[in-house]
């Protein structure tokens, strides 16, 4: 009987936290997030059905900025293009910087329901819809708090996350300037909606991408004698990378190469004269990724020179900046988890899983200290359960209200404990 009555007492709390566990403080703010929600889902909408494209997120940012008019909170643009900074607080320090991403993916979206993306090949698939969403409600409830506040919260409204380096643009535009520490969290479909993830040191992988060119001489294919093929060098080239993870890499050190095209020939009897592949590789550290690089192009110059051909490997730097690794900072990721544990409870904070893919807060990280956290999504009764770039991805809007309560409490008690 005791044992039922327990379970029927913990049902009827909040779904969120035992009754024991939670703060005082925490659940105000995240209450407060709360009584945003409609607010934060019309926002949201209105972002997701307009996706924007790297550096061109002009309305999504028009639509940042005329919220944040309308809560009287002031802020710098543009930066890096179409970036936003806002900044509450005293103005003076300590000072720290939340990020949220704000640009959409070239992608279909799939998923049938009132709020679709009206353009056509563009989809909020990233999340980064509800990560601008979640940023403004936080600056909502900090803005109401401002007078509270032990310093200052600066509010960076990144463009171009999505493979385009405007990370790296915001900290041209001097940013980080002043700033100690940095926050940001991503969706989640693997963590359930109400609870996060974190982990200290590395999260996500550093990774570039390459092209390579193998040239050879060109001819009839009744006559290989008479050419130089370099599809057979292309060949035995991208067998030869696949050695390099196996026999080159700590195993306890991830890294991941993948050839993800070949263009060579038209003709079923001609050997061509050149054949041009390329694809990513991913590391674990940024020094892993650079070594692993350096071998990537002197084995496709070897096997190229085996088979008398010439090899032209491009890293494409123009285009894609090499993405640092994600590379969370202890204490800023303790202090997290200690967040979200007094809002969330303690069954609701999980450790992060690292995982392969790029994200540029890395490059934020390789000037001051940071946390980037999952915040969880998933949700089986909303369909919240595809992984982020898939055409079916779906978010649970019931994430949008406590993103906005994590970056608040999580923004407030850093300064409380670090106002000198
Ligand atoms: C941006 O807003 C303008 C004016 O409302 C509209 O004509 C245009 O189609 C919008 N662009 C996108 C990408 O949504
Ligand atoms: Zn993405
Ligand atoms: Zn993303």
């Amino acid at each position: 009987m005791a044992a039922i009555h327990v379970v029927i007492v913990f049902l009827l709390c909040t779904s969120l936290c035992t009754v024991v566990k939670c703060d005082a403080y925490a659940q105000e703010i995240l209450s407060s997030a709360q009584k945003e929600k409609d607010w934060l889902v019309s926002v949201r909408r209105e972002i997701h059905q307009h996706p924007e494209l790297a550096f061109q997120e002009h309305n999504t940012s028009a639509l940042i900025r005329s919220e944040l008019d309308k809560l009287g909170i002031p802020y710098t643009y543009p930066v890096a293009k179409t970036g936003i900074v806002a900044q509450i607080g005293s103005g003076s320090s300590p000072i720290i910087a939340i990020r949220a991403d704000i640009d959409g993916l070239p992608l279909q979206e799939l998923v049938e329901w009132e709020y679709k993306s009206k353009i056509d090949g563009r989809m909020h698939a990233c999340g980064h819809d509800a990560h601008a969403t979640m940023l403004l409600g936080a600056a909502k409830l900090l803005n109401q708090r401002k007078d509270k506040l032990k310093g200052t919260v600066r509010l960076l409204f990144q463009p171009a996350e999505e493979g385009a380096r405007g990370a790296s643009q915001m900290i041209k535009d001097g940013v980080l300037q002043d700033v100690e520490a940095i926050f940001a969290v991503h969706i989640d479909a693997t963590t359930s909606t109400g609870a996060i993830a974190s982990i200290p040191g590395p999260f996500t992988a550093a990774g570039c991408i390459f092209e390579a060119k193998i040239e050879g001489v060109g001819g009839h294919a009744a006559f290989p004698h008479q050419t130089v093929d370099p599809l057979l060098a292309t060949s035995l080239a991208i067998l030869a990378l696949q050695q390099l993870v196996s026999r080159e890499i700590d195993p306890l050190h991830s890294q991941v190469l993948s050839v993800t095209y070949i263009k060579g020939g038209d003709a079923l009897n001609v050997i061509p004269s050149y054949v041009k592949f390329g694809g990513t590789l991913r590391s674990q550290t940024t020094e892993g990724m650079y070594h692993f690089r350096q071998r990537l192009k002197e084995i496709i110059e070897g096997q190229a020179s085996v088979h008398r051909c010439n090899a032209y490997v491009d890293f494409k730097e123009e285009a894609f900046t090499p993405y640092p690794a994600v590379v969370n900072d202890k204490d800023l990721h303790l202090h997290v988890e200690r967040v979200g544990r007094l809002m969330l409870g303690p069954d609701n904070v999980h450790e992060a899983k690292k995982a392969m893919v790029g994200e540029d807060f890395a490059f934020y990280q390789e000037v001051i200290p940071g946390v980037l956290f999952s915040i969880g999504i998933r949700n089986k009764k909303v369909g919240s359960i595809h992984s982020p770039h898939s055409p079916f991805f779906f978010l649970d809007e019931e994430a949008l209200s406590i993103g906005a309560a994590l970056h608040t409490a999580v923004a407030e008690l850093y300064l409380n404990e670090h106002s000198i």
